[in-house]
């Protein structure tokens, strides 16, 4: 084989990302320099902050350019090295981006052991979403024992595991989630102690019966009108790790603040947002206790796998918004 093809950004999109926002090159099959190596890309991870990544705002970093591959972490396995740390063989995950092949000297690249969890797993539970849901709840939100826990999002990447951690540290934890079926999965299958639907109903009413005794940490992925819903059930002194904001990622206007902000006054709470990378120097903390934990059976981690390569990264990407992804969504190259 002497071609490979990478997917690159075309156009800034508007709202949501369309196929034609993209490129798809057919390239030369790159070749490792002297300390390098060559990795055959598997899976991709679709994040929501890929939206982000497209825009020019400003943000924590910069904007993929245009002409410039889609960024993205990946994961897949060595397949040519000239670095001995990085043998043909040795499965990898890191942000190689949306393409087919890449080339690396090892900065930033992990080394996954496939014998202990799949390899899409290591872009998963065991990878970036698992260690934003290790740091921002332990770190940021840092739940005792007893405390009622509420993460949206919860049975997605990284709320299903910030659940179950807060369980593991002893809380009462509360999901809130999209529709009957991922509810059930978020206390049936992951053991939450109940799970608020946001579609059907009141929010408010259900998250109130749901908490009886208030919310001391909410760990928020979403933003929007359920932020306002939780703010006003928050205890004093409760902490609000700020993850991030899904519903309001695709906006072409401005969104309005919290019409609650008087609480975090009022209740004298901590509202931190923070990004995974704060604790880069850390990972290797992250990586065992999510490890070990899963080892023991008491972390569970599901992915939602997607076929159709390069073609289908738009529109795959776009099922993160609209909560179509059950579990981690990855695109399967
Ligand atoms: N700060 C960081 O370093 C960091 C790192 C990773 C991820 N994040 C953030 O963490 C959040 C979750 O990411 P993830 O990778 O775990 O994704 P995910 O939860 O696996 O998938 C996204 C989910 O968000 C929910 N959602 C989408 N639009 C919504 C809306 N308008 N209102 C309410 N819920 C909505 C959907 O679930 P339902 O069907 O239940 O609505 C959807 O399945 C995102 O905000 C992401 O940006 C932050």
């Amino acid at each position: 084989m002497s071609a490979t093809r990478s997917l690159r950004l075309a156009s800034r999109p508007t709202g949501r990302v369309r196929p034609e926002n993209f490129e798809i090159r057919e390239e030369p099959l790159p070749e490792p320099g002297d300390g390098e190596f060559r990795v055959k890309l598997e899976y991709v991870s679709l994040d929501p902050a890929m939206r982000g990544w497209l825009s020019a705002a400003r943000s924590y970093v910069p904007p993929v350019e245009i002409g410039e591959v889609m960024r993205a972490f990946s994961c897949g396995t060595v397949e040519a090295s000239n670095n001995p740390d990085f043998p043909v063989g040795q499965a990898v995950a890191g942000r190689f981006g949306v393409r087919h092949h890449a080339i690396s000297d090892g900065t930033g690249v992990l080394k996954v052991d496939t014998n202990l969890a799949p390899l899409p797993r290591w872009v998963g539970g065991l990878g970036m979403p698992g260690w934003t849901a290790y740091f921002g709840l332990l770190e940021v939100g840092r739940p005792k024992e007893g405390e009622t826990v509420v993460v949206s999002a919860a049975s997605g990447a990284v709320g299903s595991l910030v659940g179950q951690i807060a369980k593991l540290k002893g809380c009462r934890v509360v999901g809130i989630a999209g529709g009957p079926r991922k509810c059930a999965y978020v206390t049936d299958e992951l053991g939450f102690d109940a799970c608020v639907d946001y579609k059907t109903g009141s929010l408010a009413d259900d998250l109130r019966t749901a908490c009886p005794d208030g919310i001391d940490v909410y760990f928020e992925n979403v933003g929007g009108e359920i932020l306002d819903i939780v703010l006003d059930q928050m205890n004093d002194f409760g902490r609000i790790p700020f993850c991030g904001m899904i519903s309001a990622m695709n906006a072409t206007e401005p969104q309005p603040g919290p019409y609650n902000f008087r609480k975090i006054l009022t209740s004298r709470l901590t509202v931190r947002g923070f990004i995974v990378f704060d604790f880069a120097d850390r990972i290797p903390e992250a990586l065992d206790a999510l490890g070990r934990w899963h080892g023991e059976g008491r972390l569970k981690m599901r992915e939602d796998i997607r076929e159709g390569g390069l073609e289908a990264f738009a529109d795959t990407l776009n099922e993160l918004y609209s909560g179509g992804n059950n579990g981690k969504l990855v695109l399967a190259l």
